[in-house]
């Protein structure tokens, strides 16, 4: 593949290793620095290559020039990652998005940016995935399904059509959504949940079928 644009990871966690693995070897991006918060630059390089502060990001590299991706955990319920896009898009940065070779994507969906889309994902006709979004491994998302800003759905979840994915949602593993559910702002929808009803907003939802528990859902996304 041809390696016309040139891309800056923020983040030096697992998520951006992984992110360097994928943008490196499957994509038109060649990474060339990473970044952190300054508090987290205790080396010069991560990963073979430079390593920077965010604040100096605009002091080396053109937001004309280069592409970013912040590449970081759902911790805080997604806050975190969230602000951190929210900084280095104030800086002028355009954000790139990796969807997968190895995922099926229908021709008219749609997807914003930053989003991390992975191997083996069906995204089905008119879905539309919104900015921020990270998709792990192995999901369906059923046709005209809706998934908001800043959602990280983990792995082999199955969410039928017409289904709506409220903003900053963490869905775990092997969970699954009947047709036509429409999961509130801020959800954490714990692993194998079978969610056949919609939910409200905030709320911590665990087992089969899905049930509310009055827990904060903020709890249980720890730092990245
Ligand atoms: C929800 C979750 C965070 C619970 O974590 P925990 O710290 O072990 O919490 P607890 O054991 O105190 O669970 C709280 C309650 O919910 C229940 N519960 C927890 N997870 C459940 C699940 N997946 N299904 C059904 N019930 C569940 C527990 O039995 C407990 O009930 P109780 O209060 O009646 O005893 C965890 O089960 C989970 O789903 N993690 C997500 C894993 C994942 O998808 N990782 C992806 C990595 S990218």
């Amino acid at each position: 593949m041809i390696k016309d644009k040139k891309l800056l990871i923020v983040g030096i966690g697992e998520t951006g290793i992984l992110a360097y693995e994928y943008f490196a070897n499957d994509s038109e991006y060649e990474v060339v620095a990473f970044f952190a918060d300054k508090e987290f630059v205790v080396e010069s390089t991560f990963n073979g290559l430079p390593l920077l502060a965010i604040d100096e990001m605009k002091n080396y590299y053109s937001p004309d020039e280069f592409y970013a991706f912040v590449a970081m955990g759902s911790g805080h319920l997604n806050r975190d990652r969230a602000s951190i896009y929210n900084r280095v898009k104030e800086l002028g940065f355009k954000l790139a998005s990796y969807v997968s070779s190895h995922a099926f994507v229908w021709k008219n969906v749609e997807i914003g940016e930053n989003c991390l889309i992975l191997e083996d994902n069906t995204l089905q006709p008119f879905t539309k995935i919104g900015d921020n979004v990270v998709l792990w491994s192995g999901n369906h998302v059923g046709h005209r399904t809706i998934i908001e800003n800043h959602c990280f759905i983990t792995s082999h979840v199955v969410i039928s059509g017409f289904c709506r994915i409220g903003a900053y949602s963490f869905i775990g593993v092997n969970a699954a959504f009947a047709d036509g559910i429409t999961v509130g702002l801020d959800n954490f929808i714990g692993m194998g949940t079978i969610v056949n009803k919609s939910t409200e907003a905030d709320g911590f939802y665990v087992g089969n079928p899905a049930v509310k528990r009055n827990i904060s859902a903020k709890r249980f996304c720890k730092v990245s």
